[in-house]
């Protein structure tokens, strides 16, 4: 069983938010509970090419902004690693800036499709060499203002087109296809921007500059995620997870948990740097029930597929994940390498076009699974190997440090 209080680290996409809006303002900035996962370490080293001054001193990071318009040319290609978040948004803020600068990744992010922001960023009037993959070089400066209808749900691509909306010589609008994660929106308030939200539109007219902020990053709840599925499905358990991050637009996962009937509270909340933050008790649950996840509800736990995949083996009847093709496009085929691994495991679950249906509850079974170097692959399938009857073999534990270091022994640590 899982007992205890635990205090995770911060937020991945508030993290790398925060370097980036930190390293275009003017003045000092510090950011405390920064999340050192690989991927925001990616962002750092990407704005040190770009010339600003980051420091690191334990979880917390300094930066000294070079303003709206002071980044210098980098001598050297940036590498985002496996980050899809550095590369998309780094676009944005590069397409406005008189720089040349050229993007690359690792092999998963080479694969991934960035014409989605190439496409609008081009109608800005960006220079840009390069079709759909890395390596992508932007020539920035002297963009227009954009009106842009999202012909899908992407918080990357908003925000790439807000941050290059700061550098316009005029008035643009974002129209959202659902709501996605919002913490763009709400950090460059703070620091100054002048951006406008109306349910799905977003209008976002140029600055003169940024203006230096301290930003506290909650708890990531898409780490929580693999700690409270288990906490749900293994017997006895009882787990507090303070100060972890309740903004509407991510806990998608906490309104299925109820639905499937987990027991699952919030007991404490409060507001911080304009973001929910609250502390979560999970209770093992023995009768869950499955349900339909669609729609709306999707960019709301986007992440958290994975992990929801294992909780509904255990839930009886059927859990139908659909209007999720985003999840093709993930550091893996996340749809694939749910379904093939589970399947591995002995789940009773079927891939679909979209998404994915689960039978439950299944008896787990004990098999090597792979893990296409997907984070969150590693992270789902550690859990299940707690229920499974047999041991779940990972064929890269390594690659959890993208977004949460120490995974394993945060978990070990609360097994008694
Ligand atoms: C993120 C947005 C989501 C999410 C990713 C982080 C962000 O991607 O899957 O892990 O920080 O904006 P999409 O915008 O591609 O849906």
């Amino acid at each position: 069983m899982l007992k205890g209080t635990i205090e995770l680290l911060g937020d991945k996409s508030i993290s790398h938010r925060a370097i980036m809006f930190s390293s275009i303002s003017k003045g000092y900035n510090r950011i405390s509970n920064f999340l050192m996962g690989e991927d925001c370490l990616s962002t750092i080293s990407c704005f040190k090419k770009l010339g600003v001054g980051i420091e690191i001193k334990k979880n917390d990071v300094f930066i000294r902004g070079n303003g709206l318009y002071g980044l210098k040319k980098p001598s050297d290609i940036l590498d985002v690693g496996n980050s899809g978040t550095t590369i998309r948004l780094m676009m944005g803020i590069l397409a406005g800036n008189n720089l040349e600068a050229t993007l690359v990744g690792d092999s998963s992010i080479s694969k991934r499709p960035m014409d989605r922001v190439i496409n609008p960023l081009r109608e800005m009037g960006c220079d840009i060499i390069g079709d759909n993959f890395t390596p992508i070089t932007i020539k920035g400066g002297n963009l227009n203002p954009i009106h842009y209808k999202m012909p899908i749900s992407s918080a990357q691509v908003k925000s790439s087109l807000i941050l290059a909306s700061l550098y316009a010589n005029g008035e643009s609008t974002i129209i959202e296809k659902s709501k996605s994660r919002n913490h763009t929106e709400i950090m460059l308030k703070s620091f100054g921007a002048n951006i406008n939200v109306d349910s799905l539109k977003i209008k976002v007219n140029p600055v003169d500059e940024l203006f230096s902020q301290d930003i506290y990053v909650p708890g990531d709840i898409s780490s929580a995620s693999f700690i409270i599925v288990a906490t749900l499905i293994t017997k006895n358990s009882e787990v507090i997870i303070k100060n972890v991050g309740l903004n509407e637009t991510r806990t998608g996962i906490i309104d299925v948990i109820k639905k499937m009937g987990g027991n699952i509270e919030i007991i404490n909340n409060k507001t911080i740097c304009g973001e929910l933050v609250g502390d979560l008790l999970v209770k093992y649950t023995k009768n869950l029930n499955g349900i339909v996840i669609e729609k709306d509800l999707i960019p709301r736990l986007i992440d958290e597929i994975p992990i929801i995949a294992v909780l509904a083996t255990q839930a009886d009847g059927k859990t139908i994940i659909k209007d999720a093709s985003e999840l093709k496009v993930k550091e893996s085929n996340r749809i694939k390498s749910v379904v093939d691994n589970l399947k591995l495991l002995k789940a009773d679950i079927k891939e679909t076009d979209d998404g994915m249906i689960i039978n439950g509850k299944s008896k787990l079974k004990g098999n090597k699974i792979k893990t296409y170097n997907d984070h969150r692959v590693a992270m789902s399938f550690f859990v299940a190997g707690l229920i499974s009857e047999g041991e779940v073999l990972i064929d890269n534990k390594d690659c959890v440090d993208i977004s949460f270091p120490g995974y394993f022994d945060t978990i070990k640590k609360l097994i008694k």
